[in-house]
């Protein structure tokens, strides 16, 4: 069977913009200390109206497009998020649904930040396996809903958006335009470092857990941060290491944007240089399992990935969750 290839991508981000100096006016915080510790200087914000299957559909349609793929030829779509429009049914049926994908099966993935990668892996997998031919694979999250405006150490980092890849087989003899590997890892015994502790069956929703805003995202923000650059490194060296190639080998590296810091010191580590690396966090924040599709097709569109590159994904967030992703373009 032919290995799996990303053939098309597709992003959307809300038009609502939220900057530092609106946060300051909200918390007690300001736009030096964002920007120092994050480089965030704005996120977006998903309008009222504004679900993840909203955004989702808006980054596949435009993938759709790219790809040339209708989307009643879809066989899979799946939908990396943490913040779905509703629990039951997941975000991806109502992707399907306002697609009119209607041949394809449609399922979430909750690996939070790393749930693109994840996602990615599960597509490959029905691809290598002569299981389906076109997989859409989405990234989308109104975190804006589940962020707590009170809380400084958090409402300063998150924002919504979605990006999509469509995948298919790859298509000539020599493969050359593939999915080389993708390596998903978890440890949940660091679970408590960033959750959503209530509306889960643990804990669902009461006046207790509303009053305490237990339905938001709480991170060990600085503990969390020293074991993403950790791990990050050594992530992307066994990657590599695994196929073969050096970091001086990768044209795009494309990390989940968590922290303009974690992802500086991480390229810093493995030597690669900073115009090698797609960074958005400065404008569109942590949007979770959106922002390495979202960072994707921002380079993809602008011509900075280029057929035969060498591209390389990583991301590291809840659960806790960590992935890489290694492609030739
Ligand atoms: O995407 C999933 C994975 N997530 C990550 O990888 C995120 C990793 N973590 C981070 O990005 C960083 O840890 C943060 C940006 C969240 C925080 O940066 P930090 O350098 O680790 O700061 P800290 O949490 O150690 O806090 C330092 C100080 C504290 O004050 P004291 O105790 O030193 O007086 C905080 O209360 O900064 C304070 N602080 C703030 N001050 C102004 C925390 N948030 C803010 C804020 N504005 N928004």
């Amino acid at each position: 069977m032919p290995p799996a290839r990303i053939r098309a991508t597709g992003s959307y981000v809300p038009r609502k913009r939220l900057t530092n100096l609106d946060l300051e006016k909200m918390v007690d915080t300001s736009d030096e200390w964002i920007t120092t510790r994050t480089g965030i200087r704005e996120r977006r914000i998903a309008g009222p109206a504004e679900a993840c299957s909203d955004l989702a559909l808006k980054a596949s349609k435009r993938a759709l497009k790219a790809g040339g793929v209708k989307a009643a030829d879809l066989d899979l779509i799946i939908v990396a998020t943490v913040t779905p429009d509703t629990f039951v049914p997941s975000a991806a049926c109502v992707l399907q649904s306002k697609l009119g994908a209607s041949r394809a099966a449609a399922f979430d993935v909750n690996a939070a930040c790393s749930g693109f990668i994840y996602a990615l892996s599960v597509a490959d997998s029905f691809i290598r396996s002569g299981k389906c031919l076109n997989v859409l694979v989405v990234g989308s999250e109104v975190l804006s809903r589940v962020t707590n405006w009170q809380d400084r150490s958090t409402c300063v980092l998150f924002g919504d958006g979605a990006g999509a890849a469509l995948l298919g087989p790859a298509s000539d003899e020599t493969f050359q335009s593939r999915i080389i590997s993708v390596n998903i890892y978890a440890d949940g015994n660091m679970g408590d470092l960033l959750m959503i502790p209530a509306g889960g069956s643990r804990r669902p929703a009461s006046e207790d857990t509303l009053k305490n805003r237990l339905h938001c995202l709480q991170m060990s923000g600085n503990e969390t941060f020293k074991i993403a650059v950790k791990t990050l490194e050594s992530l992307v060296r066994n990657t590599l290491g695994a196929a073969g190639l050096t970091p001086s080998d990768i044209s795009l590296f494309v990390p989940h944007q968590a922290n303009l810091r974690i992802i500086r010191a991480t390229a810093e580590r493995l030597g690669i240089p900073i115009d090698k690396v797609a960074v958005n966090i400065d404008r569109l924040g942590n949007t979770s399992a959106a922002s390495i599709p979202i960072a994707l097709d921002e380079a993809v569109r602008s011509g900075r990935v280029k057929s035969g590159d060498y591209v390389l994904l990583e991301a590291f967030g809840g659960g806790l969750t960590w992935a890489s992703a290694l492609l030739r373009w």
